[in-house]
């Protein structure tokens, strides 16, 4: 869905500059310095309006949060909820997930949560979703061993999809649930998913851990296609 372009973006953004960070390229391999402590970093793609960055960043206070969005009309909202909540420990990037290396060192996220992405339905643009085997490799490149991919989607053929994806690129599956909510709401929802779960909608949720895994000699390595818009 397109986010329609918000009034005074430019000032918005810039009364967020507390938790936005402008030159993400700058930070790599030093962003726990940026916060000022220590503490495991993880990575959100896609944060969208950021209900879910900003209620898991207030329940986990230790733990220092990157929130990845690439439109900033979304990342605005985002920004200033976090901003409103006082949060010391989430910054926001607006940048495309297909950048993930050049903004991290190896093995330094210790966790990436991907939420509701986009789920390009047609075979034609399978390269664009952000659980396609070209993104969960270049994930490889920046996750700590051993570190997850928390996932969850309301898109069953996207979930079906996604769940031979993993395995493929050396992630180990867990908690696999087809319908999280079954028995009443689990865990923190994103602005997409309490949607869905007024609507009753059935939420697909794994978690993918990486372990020693080598890459098959004929893996196709074309990065990840992005949509015309992307910066
Ligand atoms: C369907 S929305 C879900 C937003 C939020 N995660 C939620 O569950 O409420 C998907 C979001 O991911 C962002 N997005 C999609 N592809 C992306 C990419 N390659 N890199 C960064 N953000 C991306 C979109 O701009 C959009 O805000």
């Amino acid at each position: 869905m397109r986010m329609r372009k918000k009034k005074n973006l430019a000032p918005r953004m810039g009364r967020c500059s507390a938790v936005w960070v402008r030159e993400p390229l700058a930070h790599r391999g030093h962003w726990r310095t940026l916060f000022d402590r220590s503490g495991a970093l993880h990575v959100e793609l896609g944060c969208g309006k950021g209900r879910f960055t900003a209620e898991t960043a207030l329940e986990h206070p230790d733990t220092l949060f990157l929130a990845i969005e690439r439109v900033p009309d979304a990342m605005v909202v985002a920004m200033e909820r976090v901003c409103a909540m006082g949060l010391t420990n989430v910054r926001f990037l607006s940048c495309d997930a297909a950048r993930l290396p050049e903004l991290f060192a190896p093995g330094e996220v210790d966790r990436i949560y991907i939420n509701f992405c986009d789920p390009w339905p047609t075979k034609r643009h399978a390269k664009r979703r952000l659980t396609h085997h070209n993104f969960l490799q270049l994930y490889r490149q920046v996750l700590a061993e051993g570190a997850q991919i928390h996932f969850k989607t309301d898109n069953t053929p996207l979930f079906a999809f996604s769940l031979e994806e993993f395995p493929s690129c050396g992630f180990a599956l867990s908690e696999v649930s087809h319908n999280l909510h079954e028995n009443g709401p689990q865990g923190i929802m994103t602005d997409y998913e309490a949607k869905f779960y007024e609507l009753g909608t059935p939420i697909h949720r794994c978690v993918a851990t990486m372990v020693d895994w080598e890459a098959p000699e004929d893996t196709d390595e074309t990065a990840p296609e992005l949509p015309a818009e992307a910066t």
